[in-house]
């Protein structure tokens, strides 16, 4: 059994895991399904590494073969890094491992870039000793007419070696487990499938493109999965909140296939906060367990109740209060009427048309300072678009009120160039370049090897270092005309370029002590009032993710120098294109007129290579203009329906006090 604690209680509130010692208990009332919430999923995985490791040591005493059943995707790397931390600092063996994984494209060739083989080598097998005959993947080579065969006697095999005595699974956004999509059944066995629409989109990452992620895979069943003795799942982000809260809280259905886990004796979800986000005693804790009282819960638990009634703030009455499991609350401060006008009041607070401060006036109820009235600003942008599409609003009206803006592009977004675009500039270049006979010969070879690279390159190969210069080149330019288009100068915006984002790949290198000093250089350079930054936690490991990271160690040490000018910088954190902040976290609404909003969609409109389909689409079909004004709108909505006054859109913050 996993036994590090987890670091939240019943009620989401924080526990210290280090002094407790014990798992948490579960949330019994709604879940399901055991639960593990950890800060991170790094915590997470260790956790589930060190389970593992104890679980192969046991059966090495014990002298019998651990059986394994292995997943791949973005969730297991983290606990394939710790289990290959333990092999190399704590000398466990996987000499006695068989493992067995979950499932493989089909079709697919062992060595190809996106197999599963090629990812279980390079994320666990190639850096521990298990032997090279211990581990079976189905077999994407299986001529189609053997595959139920093949089915068969791969289930035959676990059997044969005993059975899994552990299970490790991710979940898709679809709630599908190994490549069980919606609508199969508990009975169902290792098998070819269709895979799902999103679950092609979610991986067209990998291939370059959704049109060459194949169609279908080989995977375990259902049933094969719940024979483990032992099963773990594990799940890391927002984006996979509102598909755990189904698996854990709902019912057991065949649309959402982990769901089928709450009938498993021995399964435990362990996820981080993020993913965890959905659950009822994440969002209502209060109807969990008893719970703190504090202004950041009361807030939370108005808005909840305003608008799971439908009801404005102002109109709560006690008995709703008391009818919904809130009646201690206002035990503690008394009579609804004076708990709504309070959070009323800190909701009206919250907006401003101001966000870098309104001059002469008041500011004692207003999210930020009034002076220096003309302030420095400094937007970090993970990649080329990010301050246009989630802050684009509030980037204009900084500008218009008269506020210096500087905007740091963290990464230089290359790989999210589609090559027909990237060969459209480079031989524009070539073409350009012959016609009048440009004399650099660097130039014309990187644009003449870019061309000819793009003209022949397969799928899944990888961009050559001059085609990346291009697609790079192409965003630099879109991200100029969005600045030019606000009005600030070309020279406010810096290109960081950050080293960890070079890969060419998806994937990408840890941060590095490189990405930190770029982002410290140009915040020492700028000495911002403020500071915009992208506090995206929808992917935990995805590039906001990792730029936010860097400007956080970037702040932090020149925090620790005694930086003068960093006494006076506030730090607002806006989201990515996918989620908004809760309503009862933002601190800060920049309102949005219909002619506002339409201006900055004109400013998204800049990126041209990320209009009309993008490479790494995902599973949201939307443009990204659309999925802005659809979020904008949506949080002023959200304030409308509590009872304040009806925007068109709105751009949200939460301040990050370090
Ligand atoms: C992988 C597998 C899938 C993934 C799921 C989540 O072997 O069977 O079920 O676990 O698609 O993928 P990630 O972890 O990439 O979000």
């Amino acid at each position: 059994m996993i036994s590090e604690p987890s670091v939240l209680n019943n009620a989401g509130q924080e526990i210290s895991s280090a002094h407790t010692g014990e798992p948490m208990q579960q949330a019994i009332t709604y879940e399901k399904i055991p639960t593990n919430i950890y800060a991170d999923a790094k915590a997470a995985s260790r956790a589930v590494a060190k389970e593992i490791a104890e679980l192969i040591r046991t059966k090495q005493r014990e002298n019998k073969p651990c059986v394994l059943g292995l997943a791949t995707g973005s969730s297991p790397k983290t606990v394939y890094a710790e289990l290959i931390r333990i092999h190399r600092e704590e000398g466990l063996s996987f000499r006695n491992v068989i493992s067995f994984n979950l499932d493989e494209y089909y079709p697919m060739e062992p060595d190809s870039l996106q197999s599963y083989v090629r990812f279980m080598k390079e994320q666990l097998f190639d850096h521990v000793d298990i032997p090279a005959d211990a581990y079976f993947l189905p077999d994407g080579t299986t001529p189609y007419n053997q595959i139920a065969e093949f089915g068969r006697s791969y289930e035959e095999k676990i059997e044969a070696m005993g059975g899994l005595d552990f299970q490790l699974l991710g979940i898709g956004g679809n709630g599908h487990i190994g490549f069980n999509e919606p609508g199969s059944l508990q009975n169902s066995k290792t098998r070819l499938m269709m895979l799902d629409h999103s679950t092609r989109a979610a991986a067209a990452g990998d291939f370059g493109s959704l049109t060459k992620v194949p169609k279908k895979a080989i995977t375990m069943g259902v049933s094969s999965i719940l024979k483990a003795r032992r099963v773990v799942l594990l799940a890391w982000g927002e984006r996979k909140a509102p598909v755990i809260r189904a698996a854990v809280e709902d019912t057991v259905t065949e649309q959402v296939p982990a769901s089928y886990l709450q009938l498993h004796p021995n399964c435990l979800f362990v996820i981080d906060e993020a993913a965890a986000s959905e659950l009822t005693r994440m969002k209502a804790p209060w109807l969990v367990d008893t719970v703190a009282w504090d202004n950041k819960m009361i807030k939370k638990a108005v808005t909840h109740l305003s608008l799971t009634l439908g009801k404005p703030i102002l109109k709560l009455t006690n008995k709703d209060y008391n009818d919904n499991g809130m009646s201690d609350l206002l035990a503690q401060v008394g009579q609804a009427y004076e708990l709504n006008i309070d959070v009323f009041n800190k909701l009206q607070h919250t907006i401003t048309g101001w966000p870098g401060g309104k001059p002469n006036a008041d500011d004692t109820n207003r999210p930020e300072r009034k002076l220096p009235a003309q302030k420095r600003c400094l937007i970090f942008s993970p990649h080329p678009d990010d301050d246009i599409i989630s802050m684009g609003g509030t980037f204009q009206r900084l500008h218009d009120q008269g506020h210096e803006v500087h905007v740091g592009y963290q990464t230089s977004g290359n790989i999210a160039v589609a090559d027909d675009e990237a060969l459209r500039f480079a031989d524009y270049v070539v073409d350009f370049n012959k016609q009048f006979g440009i004399d650099s010969p660097e130039a014309n070879r990187i644009f003449q090897d870019a061309a000819a690279s793009l003209r022949t390159k397969k799928d899944s190969e990888m961009d050559t270092a001059e085609v990346r210069y291009v697609k790079g080149l192409i965003r630099r330019g879109e991200a100029k005309s969005t600045c030019r288009f606000v009005g600030i100068p070309v020279e406010n915006a810096h290109f960081l370029n950050m080293p960890f984002y070079e890969t060419g790949k998806v994937e990408k290198k840890p941060l590095g002590e490189d990405d930190i000093l770029a982002v410290m250089n140009l915040i020492e350079q700028i000495k911002p009032h403020q500071i915009y930054a992208a506090g995206d936690l929808a992917d935990p490991h995805g590039t906001h993710k990792v730029c936010l990271d860097a400007i956080i160690e970037a702040v932090r040490r020149l925090k620790a120098s005694g930086a003068d000018f960093m006494q006076d910088c506030w730090v607002w954190l806006y989201r990515g294109a996918w989620a908004e902040w809760d309503i009862h976290e933002i601190e800060m609404a920049v309102p949005m007129s219909p002619d506002q909003l339409m201006r900055k969609r004109l400013g998204i409109f800049k990126h041209q290579s990320q209009k009309d389909g993008v490479v790494y689409q995902g599973t949201d079909s939307r443009e990204f203009w659309q999925r802005a004004e659809e979020r904008n709108r949506g949080t002023a909505e959200l304030y409308n329906r509590l009872g304040l006054a009806e925007y068109e859109a709105m751009e949200a913050f939460v301040r990050w006090k370090f």
